[in-house]
């Protein structure tokens, strides 16, 4: 019997030599510039069984449609909103991703919105840059401190978890809201000491609002201009989880107002955003180009976890981190 064909491996990310060399001990690789035109990765799809996919690519009907022969999706990231789990199951593809390598880059990030916000530190740079402490000129308003402060964290999962922690090593008091009830704990995890509230009550009772929520329909727009306008007047809100969690424009409204005091975005509704879109120029709002995992270490992590994920998968095996293990049972 001749033996099996290699599964064939689409990889449509940029990839280190020795993570591809893995790759091509799994299968026969094909590349296709992660920045081609979809028309020409769906041309490449043809009979592919597994790919390494950007997050940002949608998985649709057309995409599915497109892999006839396809086994498992692997990107490397822990978002997964532009895929349709749902579709990818009922034909038996595996969606994996990389949850966790991520949890302390995505924290700090937050943390230092947090700081930076607190402590005015992109005005008081500004000052210094802009020779404005050069010629003596008045020193933007005083900072506040974060110890004995109250921080909300809306979605109390692995990273929102890890956030409550570094925020309660800084003297923070923490409350929680989760869309999803109380979040699964994993074996040997633990949760870090902090009161649940419902969503009107925290963003009542919290000086910063911090979001950590999937983007799902149930999160979609969860905070918006009636959400807004129940936050405390000097409340600051940090996004580092997806953009369309947060109603955009009502925010725009709220920090123009002056109804919130500030915000920290690493996401935003539309990425890159459009260039006439004010949220980037408004003086009180810390905007950055979505850069929660953007560090050597936790980028190579999270590749690496997706290029043990698709192999996993392609060797019928349960891939570490699968979102859809019902997909593996509709193939067996
Ligand atoms: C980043 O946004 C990710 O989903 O990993």
């Amino acid at each position: 019997m001749p033996p099996p064909a290699a599964p064939a491996i689409c990889v449509a990310v940029p990839l280190e030599d020795d993570l591809a060399a893995r790759l091509a001990e799994a299968g026969a690789v094909t590349r296709v510039d992660p920045e081609a035109p979809r028309a020409r990765l769906l041309a490449a799809l043809g009979g592919v069984h597994g790919v390494l996919l950007s997050t940002l690519v949608p998985v649709d009907a057309e995409f599915l449609d497109a892999a006839p022969a396809l086994r498992v999706v692997s990107t490397a990231a822990v978002g997964y909103d532009n895929y349709d789990v749902a579709l990818a199951t009922r034909r038996g593809v595996a969606i994996c991703h990389t949850p966790g390598v991520l949890n302390a880059a995505v924290a700090d990030l937050t943390m230092a919105l947090v700081i930076a916000l607190s402590r005015r530190l992109f005005e008081f740079g500004a000052y210094a840059s802009s020779g404005a402490w050069a010629r003596g000129e008045p020193q933007p308003p005083l900072a506040r401190d974060i110890a004995g402060k109250t921080l909300g964290v809306v979605g109390y999962g692995r990273i929102g978890r890890e956030v409550a922690r570094r925020m309660r090593a800084l003297g923070m008091r923490v409350v929680w809201h989760d869309v999803s009830g109380a979040p699964a704990l994993a074996d040997g995890e633990d949760a870090p000491d902090a009161e649940r509230r419902t969503l009107d009550e925290l963003l009542r009772e919290s000086d910063y609002v911090s979001v950590h929520a999937n983007l799902t329909p149930q999160s979609r727009r969860l905070i918006g201009a009636r959400e807004l306008a129940l936050m405390r007047p000097g409340a600051y809100l940090v996004n580092t989880a997806r953009g369309p969690v947060v109603d955009q424009a009502a925010l725009t409204e709220a920090l123009r107002s002056g109804a919130i005091a500030g915000a920290g975005l690493d996401v935003l509704e539309t990425e890159p955003p459009d260039p006439d879109d004010p949220i980037v120029r408004l003086p009180n709002a810390i905007v950055l180009p979505h850069i929660g995992t953007a560090t050597e270490e936790t980028r190579r992590a999270m590749r690496e976890l997706a290029v043990t994920n698709l192999i996993a998968a392609l060797r019928g095996e349960t891939p570490p981190a699968i979102v859809n293990p019902e997909a593996l049972a509709a193939r067996a």
